[in-house]
């Protein structure tokens, strides 16, 4: 009879993370689970242990399980060669101690364009290490994509990374890796040293050319216009196919940084294949590239970004405009899940996390510069984070499908309700972005004028269709009625309302809402200045 010897029932090893399909997006899984970051970017010059230490708490508090940090080529590899692993591991160590993970940010080439992490024995040696030069030929403080020699020298260190990372990151606390920071040209947007001058003029690359043949439906409207505009060429220099200008100067420089990153991130994954993703500035309204640093990873760009490389899992905003909603749609697609590693920390971010998850079924959502937020949206941030955290086992379930929705005002100057379907059910949903007014006995809504003094809170949230009449709702400041699709005759009813909340996943009741609290059966409301989660069960008369 076979025994069983405890001493050889060795634990599995924690799973690689990696990116799972699910409906039209896809899941990050994390030793195997689905997994939401719930994240913070620390600011540039935060990421030494030493520094950082103090700011674990904060970072509990704010409900994160994420630390988004950025990993300084000039420190790991300050000799050519010879690489200082410290701070990357004391990163880890800290971490690890409050149970959270790590997205480490590569800057390595270029950080918001510029060159300004690479080590002293790159930035001064520009005879093996050459610039981007502008069109009057003077040299910037951005190395040139067009050099094999800066390419490979950021490509051996990455891979040192990601070996180091595969030697003492067993437990997998880094879970992404981003590729370079923020890369764009600028002031101008085409580089102009010897090297670029000779490539502008070679010939399209055939793997882009061919996907521009297999693709034309689904091309971003940008590219395909430009190349049908010039004629629809299949071959020629960059000027030939897509027509000459500065839109075509930023084509032709996001497909060489993209090869350059692809070249990198490859190096990388050779060593630990973990999911892989570069980040953007995003433009200023009407702005020309140049203006703007061109050519990263922009949504006008994805599919140049794509075919260069893809050894990205996939490419992401850094989005500090007000206009979060656009700039997250556009970057939601079944070939590109959304992941937010940088975000305005400010009142809002809570409203555009609810839209992240539950509208885009996005991976993540970071602000940044989490270790100095301020005492307002750090509380609104943690009671958002909290729903999510709560929320995250039907989040995960119903990431891609059409059965949840994150709930944020559509534009500022919202004057009706908002309507939101789910299948056959219609949500009508008005915000409430003001402190709660004193009410008078049996008035739950009321809509006039608000003193001006009051306090702006978030309003927004996410709602989960659990079942043909039943949906969860966590979130802060909403009142929502329910009706069915236009063609059906029925009116809808609140059978129930409770308000509870998720311990791993499964159910708490805390009280029913079925009088005043729900307007006597009209409405549903998350009352605003307190994050709630309620659950709510509907039916059908006529
Ligand atoms: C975007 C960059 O990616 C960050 O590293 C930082 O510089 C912020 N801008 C500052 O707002």
């Amino acid at each position: 009879m076979a025994c069983t010897d405890s001493s050889t029932t060795a634990t599995p090893a924690p799973s690689l993370p990696r990116l799972e399909r699910h409906g039209s997006a896809s899941r990050l899984l994390v030793d195997g689970r689905p997994f939401l970051v719930r994240g913070g970017e620390i600011g540039n010059s935060s990421g030494e242990p030493g520094y950082l230490a103090e700011h674990w708490d904060t970072f509990e508090a704010l409900q994160m399980n994420t630390v988004v940090a950025p990993v300084y080529w000039d420190q790991v590899e300050p000799v050519e060669g010879s690489f200082a692993w410290s701070m990357v591991d004391g990163l880890i160590d800290q971490a690890r101690a409050r149970g959270m993970h790590l997205v480490l940010l590569w800057f390595g080439s270029w950080k918001n364009s510029m060159s300004c992490y690479a080590p002293a024995w790159v930035k001064t040696d520009p005879e093996r290490f050459p610039r981007s030069r502008d069109a009057h030929g003077r040299a910037l403080e951005i190395l040139t994509p067009f050099s094999e020699e800066n390419r490979d020298a950021d490509a051996r260190a990455f891979a040192a990374l990601l070996r180091h990372l595969a030697e003492v990151d067993v437990d997998h606390t880094v879970i992404l890796v981003q590729v370079e920071n923020e890369i764009g040209m600028i002031p101008e947007a085409r580089d102009r040293c010897a090297a670029a001058e000779r490539a502008y003029g070679e010939p399209v690359p055939p793997e882009l050319i061919a996907h521009l043949q297999e693709n034309g439906g689904t091309l971003t409207p940008e590219l395909r216009i430009r190349w049908q505009d010039a004629g629809g060429r299949v071959a020629g220099s960059w000027p030939e196919v897509f027509g000459p200008g500065v839109w075509t100067d930023e084509l032709f420089m996001a497909w060489h940084f993209a090869r350059y990153v692809q070249h990198v991130a490859a190096a990388g994954k050779a060593e630990l294949d973990l999911p892989m993703y570069t980040n953007a500035a995003l433009p200023r309204p009407a702005t020309l590239p140049g203006q703007y640093p061109a050519a990263g990873p922009l949504p006008h760009l994805i599919d140049i970004w794509q075919v260069a490389a893809p050894s990205l899992s996939f490419i992401s905003p850094d989005i500090y405009f007000p206009d979060f909603v656009q700039w997250a749609d556009r970057y939601t697609r079944p070939d590109n899940p959304l992941f937010v590693p940088e975000a305005l920390r400010s009142i809002e971010a809570a409203e555009n996390a609810f839209y992240a998850y539950g509208s885009c079924s996005a991976i993540g959502f970071s602000p940044f510069g989490i270790e100095t937020i301020e005492e307002a949206p750090a509380t609104m941030l943690a009671g958002a984070y909290d729903v999510v955290a709560q929320l995250s086992p039907l989040i995960s379930e119903h990431t891609g499908h059409p059965t949840m929705a994150g709930l944020v005002k559509p534009v500022e100057d919202q004057r009706f309700p908002h309507r939101v379907t789910l299948g056959d059910l219609a949500l009508n949903v008005t915000y409430e972005r003001m402190a709660a007014p004193a009410l008078a006995d049996g008035v739950i809504n009321e809509s006039g004028d608000r003193p001006r003094d009051e306090t702006r809170l978030p309003a927004g949230g996410i709602v989960i269709r659990t079942g043909a009449d039943e949906l969860v709702f966590g979130g802060i400041g909403l009142v929502v009625t329910f009706g069915p699709s236009p063609a059906s005759e029925d009116t809808i009813g609140i059978l129930s309302c409770e308000e509870g909340h998720f311990v791993d996943g499964v159910w708490q009741h805390i009280r029913w809402l079925n009088g005043d609290q729900t307007h006597q059966g009209r409405h549903l409301r998350l009352e605003p200045g307190r994050f709630t989660i309620q659950r709510i069960r509907l039916y059908r008369y006529r």
